[in-house]
């Protein structure tokens, strides 16, 4: 039997929601070894401002989001990181001001409407002539983003010639590169070939996180039987794009791609009339990513083959954000281990693996 262990580690995308149905969430993050995490802020209303003193009706402040997060149970967690939600509102002042108060880390740019709560995303190079990318690097403040090209024809959004993330990253992301070449960048949940060629392109401050989905799946496996379970955005794409993903990831030169979940838990994913972008993947990423790794042909048997998992996983991330690598661990084995559902106040929340019908994974967390 295959066993390893590895630093507690950091999920540096994902989604724990508000209310009630936080603590759980939360809870699923801690059993997976998590130490810490980035939680993202497209609530409702959007986590659009830096302090509690600032906030209108529209917004909610990141301190108060911390707070609530920590009340739920991210008191446990030694990091946690809520980005700014960059809208039509944010000035170079909140940022300085924010990086000053040591509250802001990080802002999250989202495609106007691209997906699930960016209602209030504006087009990211509009922040290129507003000052707001100006203070972000000169205050070391961390953009993550969603790279996505908004409002495009269903014909251009996703089709054999391209796709939205392609255009994004061969229309606008070399003008925020080149206007602002030591700004950090984390190129979110990337899904082509063509943003991992644009990050690896680009100098050490141009990152990238990747999802179990996106490494496990592709369109394929979401359209056989419309699994609509699969569904998060971006949407999963061709053979070749994973195949540069997984490269990405399973080499022993990786110092730029790694975990970021982008666990999106939907209480009702499916409806008559539509269907929520999100994959929930709270409590079984590692177990995923690992299965993820094998798939990609990385030995993880082998010591060469964990220390690259455990640089995606543990070490790339906590090195881009400055946070430590934890002294505590966790072991992954390969081990069947049942799936189960999550339950909140809100009902059942579907796993994935459940959502495709797979009732088992072939690891598991040794506790
Ligand atoms: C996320 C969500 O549900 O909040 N959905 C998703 O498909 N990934 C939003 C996001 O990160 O795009
Ligand atoms: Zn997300």
């Amino acid at each position: 039997m295959i066993e390893f262990t590895l630093p507690k580690w950091y999920d540096l995308h994902t989604h724990f929601r508000q209310g009630d149905v936080v603590a759980p969430y939360i809870q699923a993050h801690l059993d997976m070894g998590c130490v810490g995490a980035l939680a993202m802020p497209n609530t409702k209303p959007p986590t659009a401002v830096v302090f509690e003193a600032d906030e209108g009706g529209e917004y909610w402040s990141v301190e108060r989001y911390m707070r609530d997060l920590r009340d739920a149970g991210g008191d446990q967690f030694s990091e946690l990181i809520v980005p700014l939600y960059l809208t039509k509102d944010t000035t170079p002042e909140m940022i300085r001001k924010g990086a000053e108060s040591g509250t802001l880390k990080a802002c999250k740019s989202y495609p106007p409407h691209g997906t699930t709560g960016a209602e209030f995303g504006i087009p990211v190079t509009e922040f290129i002539d507003n000052g707001v990318f100006a203070a972000m690097e000169e205050a070391g403040i961390v953009l993550c983003i969603h790279g996505e090209e908004h409002g495009l024809p269903p014909e251009q959004y996703f089709d054999r010639a391209g796709n939205a993330e392609e255009l994004f990253y061969t229309e606008r992301m070399p003008r925020v590169r080149e206007k602002f070449p030591n700004l950090k960048i984390v190129c979110e949940h990337v899904t082509t070939k063509v943003a991992v060629d644009f990050v690896h392109s680009s100098g050490a401050n141009i990152v990238a996180t990747i999802t179990p989905q996106h490494l496990l799946y592709t369109i394929g496996n979401l359209i056989q039987g419309l699994k609509y379970h699969l569904f998060c955005l971006p949407v999963l794409k061709h053979c070749a794009d994973r195949d540069a993903l997984r490269a990405a990831v399973a080499g022993t030169d990786n110092t730029k791609f790694f975990a970021g979940t982008d666990s999106a838990p939907h209480a009702t994913k499916a409806t008559a009339c539509g269907c929520a972008a999100g994959c929930f993947t709270g409590g079984i990423a590692p177990q995923l990513y690992a299965q993820a790794f094998e798939m990609a042909g990385v030995d993880l048997s082998d010591v060469q083959g964990q220390d690259m998992f455990k640089n995606f996983l543990c070490l790339n991330g906590a090195a881009f954000y400055g946070l430590p690598v934890p002294q505590e661990t966790f072991t992954l084995v390969k081990e069947d281990a049942p799936v189960e559902m999550l339950k909140t106040s809100q009902g059942d929340v579907t796993p994935l693996p459940l959502g495709l019908g797979q009732q088992n994974l072939p690891w598991s967390i040794w506790r």
